[in-house]
């Protein structure tokens, strides 16, 4: 076994984090990204954390000749954490094609390359997406839980690839996988060198409440407040992607000392529900800093209420999220402060 551990996607966020902690935890890696949602400059981030650059080839993971030519150059990939896919829920309702062209036909191709090699290890990036609205009852949401038809393309994707690598853990020996179902991944790295980075005007909550903060946008639009939860505002399970990016050192470290069964499936949360008011408080409270919002109208689509129990990650990856909020939304703070030059 050479150590070598290949991540799509590299130059993402969630991906940036993961690269940092496998090569602290003594990980080879080899990086693909197209940039399609990222830009150059995370790899200088990653460079200035790490002191040294990490192997890099720019490639698209969905056209087979690009993706081909990392397996070449990279002949000792004994596992490969597959990050690269868009992800905007709303563009996926506009550009099915897109979506659909991008997320399944990476993974197809991951598996293509990795199925005649001695080591088949695929980790994929799945989302609670599959979960859809949790019934009565499941909260918190665990792994057996019924997933629900996808309210997205986007979602499809995550679930048609979940379903694409059962049938192809069946069909060849060698392919042994660990599908991650993240909740909500929000901060960034403490060095503040990496972190999110939206295109645009930002869709998801925490860089929406940093813009914010930092005065690119005049005020926070809260998406309902009559909702049938405690303070009427959605309830999600807030992970910070450091916490997040150590899961898959752990997920890893476990395929390749061949422990556990050749599809795995975890969920990856903190365990406890947050409403977007409790955040928006716990911002204001540990950065200082006023945040305007307002109440508005529900955002169509949304899920009420969802969290994870993350207790099989706990137990068998033997792997807990367990930095403070407060800490998480600061790191989230001192990264937008470090970007806009605050
Ligand atoms: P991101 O957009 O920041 O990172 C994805 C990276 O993949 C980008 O750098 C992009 O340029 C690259 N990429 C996309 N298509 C590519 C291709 N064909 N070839 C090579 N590179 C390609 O997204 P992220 O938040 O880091 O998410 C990573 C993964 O986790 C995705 O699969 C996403 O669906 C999944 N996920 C994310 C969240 C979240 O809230 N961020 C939640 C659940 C699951
Ligand atoms: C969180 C809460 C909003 C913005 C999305 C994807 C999901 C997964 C994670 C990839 C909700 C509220 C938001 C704003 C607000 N990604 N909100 N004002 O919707 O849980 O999940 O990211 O797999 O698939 O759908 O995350 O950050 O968009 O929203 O009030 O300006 O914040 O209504 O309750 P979400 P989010």
């Amino acid at each position: 076994m050479s150590n070598r551990v290949l991540v799509t996607g590299a130059a993402g966020y969630i991906g940036s984090h993961t690269v940092v902690e496998l090569v602290k935890a003594g990980y080879e890696v080899v990086g693909v990204d197209d940039f399609a949602n990222s830009t150059p400059d995370v790899l200088k981030g990653i460079s200035s954390i790490l002191g040294f650059e990490i192997p890099f080839v720019e490639a698209d993971c969905s056209d087979m000749s690009s993706f081909s030519r990392v397996f070449e150059a990279y002949p000792d990939i004994d596992a490969a954490i597959h990050f690269a896919a868009f992800k905007a829920v709303g563009e996926s309702v506009l550009k099915p094609v897109e979506y659909f062209r991008n997320n399944l036909m990476s993974l197809v191709n991951l598996i293509d390359l990795m199925r005649s090699r001695e080591s088949g290890n695929i980790v994929f990036s799945s989302s609670c997406t599959v979960y859809g609205e949790p019934d009565e009852g499941a909260l918190p949401i665990s792994e057996t839980a019924r997933t629900k038809p996808a309210l997205s393309p986007y979602g499809r994707t995550k679930q048609m690839c979940e379903d694409m690598l059962k049938d192809s853990v069946r069909a060849y020996g060698n392919i042994k996988v660990t599908a991650l179902r993240y909740f909500n991944p929000i901060g960034a790295h403490p060095s503040a060198l990496i972190g999110e980075l939206p295109v645009g005007v930002p869709q998801n909550l925490v860089p929406y409440i940093t813009q914010t903060a930092a005065g690119l946008r005049k005020e926070l639009s809260i998406f309902g407040d009559d909702y049938d939860t405690p303070d009427g505002t959605c309830i999600r399970d807030y992970i910070y992607v450091c916490d997040l990016a150590k899961a898959h050192v752990r997920a890893v470290d476990r395929m390749l000392g061949a422990d556990g069964e050749r599809y795995e499936l975890f969920n990856l949360g903190t365990g406890t529900g947050v409403s977007v008011l409790e955040l928006v408080n716990e911002f204001k409270r540990v950065t200082g800093v006023d945040l305007p919002y307002k109440f508005a109208p529900r955002r169509e689509g949304d899920i009420v209420k969802v969290w994870a129990d993350a207790s099989k990650a706990n137990k068998i990856l033997g792997w807990k999220a367990d930095t403070p909020l407060g800490d998480v939304l600061l790191s989230a703070w001192n990264w937008e402060k470090k970007i806009r030059n605050l």
